[in-house]
């Protein structure tokens, strides 16, 4: 068999035999793989060897409920995202609202057409391969950035502090942009390909433990012109994608000042897109409150005065505003996601 053509499972959760087999047929119709289990405990076995990224489960069976099913497969931490399918006689708001809440994603109220069922599957595929797509962002940006061992957890702190940012600048309004919900899923999604380009950039000054010559410099910057470049070029091939746009957006603009002394392009003001001027202060937030091979850790209270200094030179004072407003966040996230001290074994 081709492996690239591998199909689909879906796990069937039920204890009548009879719809069991049922749902079985209708589903390997619809061209699933499929797998039998016949009650709440046998299903969630099966789920955690990890195969099982959909499940179409009944709602009241013996041993294990599906409600109960479905809170159990929340609480796990880690694996992949499972898409659940209530069915349900139950068809009562209230038993659909409780359903939802112990996480389903969807529910189907039987009697019920096969066509249906075969539609809503479609859509869980769809939420599961959007699901893939943010996972793929985060390993790429995370490779990028694999052969500097400072950064440690500096992508989900930037991804943290732009979500809180863009929250907070969608909550006002005050940008006078266009914001919409979106915006802050896709800045937290997106944020960590700020530095893809460093890939570009050699080891030795990459790398480099003291300050950088102007050469060095100068080669260290381009890394907003590489990590751009490469996204102009995705974003022309997939101009659909929203996502891709505000992706290039902060490669390009994140170092970018306010008053317009940045690099690489020397943009000022509203030229630079509202992505990179957010993007902007949570880098230099997470800079300063990090060890650099090149510079000791400030603390929050020294980092938030350097950034109040750089309100309208450096930075957007809307940006920096939204900062202070919610700056003791950022000093929670700061503790909760700080990078453990260099092990003085790993200095030897
Ligand atoms: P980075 O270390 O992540 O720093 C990001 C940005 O935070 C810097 O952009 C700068 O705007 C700000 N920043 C970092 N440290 C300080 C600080 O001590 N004080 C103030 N006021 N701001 C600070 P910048 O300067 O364009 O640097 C971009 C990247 O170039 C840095 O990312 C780092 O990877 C590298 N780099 C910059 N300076 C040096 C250096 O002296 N030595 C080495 N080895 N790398 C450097
Ligand atoms: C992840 O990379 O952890 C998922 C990204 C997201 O939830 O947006
Ligand atoms: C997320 O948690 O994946 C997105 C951020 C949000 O929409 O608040
Ligand atoms: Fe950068």
């Amino acid at each position: 068999m081709n492996p690239a053509s591998k199909l689909m499972r879906v796990l069937v959760v039920d204890d009548d035999e009879v719809t069991a087999a049922v749902l079985e047929h209708s589903l390997i119709e619809f061209g699933y793989d499929v797998t039998v289990a016949h009650n709440g405990r046998e299903a969630f076995q099966l789920i955690r060897s990890g195969e099982i990224r959909m499940v179409v489960s009944d709602w009241c069976m013996p041993e294990m409920s599906g409600l109960e099913l479905c809170r159990r497969i929340r609480e796990r931490s880690g694996g992949a995202y499972v898409y659940i399918i209530m069915l349900t006689s139950n068809s009562r708001t209230q038993d659909v609202v409780e359903g939802l809440n112990a996480g389903a994603d969807d529910y189907i109220t039987k009697p019920f057409q096969p066509e249906e069922l075969q539609v809503r599957l479609r859509v869980g595929e769809r939420v599961l391969s959007l699901e893939s797509r943010d996972l793929t962002i985060f390993a790429l940006a995370k490779l990028a950035e694999s052969r500097d061992p400072d950064t440690g957890a500096h992508l989900e702190r930037i991804r943290e502090y732009c979500r809180i940012m863009a929250q907070e600048l969608v909550r006002t309004g005050e940008t006078g942009e266009d914001l919409d919900g979106d915006f802050v899923h896709m800045m937290y999604l997106t944020s960590p390909l700020h530095d893809i380009g460093k890939v570009g950039i050699p080891d030795q000054i990459l790398l480099k433990p003291g300050a950088l010559t102007d050469d060095e410099t100068e080669i260290m910057r381009r890394h907003t012109v590489i990590g751009g470049e490469t996204l102009d070029a995705l974003v022309a091939a997939h101009p659909e994608a929203r996502f891709l746009l505000l992706a290039r957006d902060i490669a390009w603009t994140h170092h970018e000042r306010y008053d317009g002394s940045g690099y690489p392009r020397g943009l000022a003001g509203r030229a630079i897109p509202l992505c990179g001027r957010i993007a902007a202060l949570a880098d230099v937030y997470d800079a300063l409150t990090s060890k650099r091979v090149y510079k000791d850790a400030m603390s929050h209270e020294a980092a938030r005065e350097v950034i109040c200094e750089g309100r309208g030179s450096h930075f957007d004072p809307r940006v920096v505003d939204a900062f202070l407003r919610r700056d003791q966040d950022f000093h929670r996230l700061q503790r909760a996601l700080a990078d453990p001290p260099t092990p003085v074994a790993a200095l030897s």
